[in-house]
């Protein structure tokens, strides 16, 4: 196993005020509901229009990965969880059981891909750390990828 870790980690004491979990196959048609669904629920913790397209385009990343890479050419499950803190924060963990990553510090690097003659940049990575607050990717070869973004609402707190 190996993962990989940047920015603000999840604390213990943080108090969850909502969380939903749901589960979906990895089709393409759900990258966009998963985007949509995020939103949706995001929206009670009163994100600035900023912070929640942030969340969006992150959690939309971890989706796509999970479709494109972890299943490749087969349908398998993703499991997202979406978890609403009283301290302004908002938790995704996205995961699969498809075929892992042999080493997450390499996946993450910057235009890293194993799909180069693709359409893929190997920026996803990169994305979901700069849109978020903390990342954390653990992973399995042959077992799966498990992504946890972490947004703090910081915009809101401040318009306030
Ligand atoms: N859930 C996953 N399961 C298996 N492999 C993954 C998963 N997520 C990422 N990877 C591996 O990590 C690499 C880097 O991922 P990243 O999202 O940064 O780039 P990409 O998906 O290749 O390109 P882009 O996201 O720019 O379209 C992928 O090419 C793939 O090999
Ligand atoms: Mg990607």
């Amino acid at each position: 196993m190996t993962s990989y870790f940047v920015g603000e980690r999840p604390r213990a004491d943080w108090r969850v005020k909502n969380e939903i979990r749901m589960k979906f196959p990895s089709l393409s048609v759900n990258e966009g509901m998963a985007r949509a669904a995020v939103a949706a629920f995001c929206v009670q913790a009163d994100p600035s229009a900023t912070e929640l397209a942030d969340i969006k385009c992150a959690v939309s990343e971890a989706v796509t990965n999970c479709i494109v890479h972890a299943y490749r050419d087969t349908v398998g499950e993703i499991q997202m969880k979406i978890q609403i803190f009283a301290e302004d924060v908002v938790r995704v963990e996205i995961k699969d059981h498809g075929c892992g990553i042999e080493d997450v510090k390499v996946a993450r690097e910057p235009l890293y891909t194993t799909d180069a003659e693709g359409e893929r940049s190997g920026m996803g990575f990169a994305v979901m750390e700069n849109f978020c607050d903390g990342m954390r990717v653990t992973s399995r070869p042959g077992k799966g990828t498990t992504v946890t973004l972490i947004k703090r609402l910081q915009d809101r707190a401040s318009l306030t």
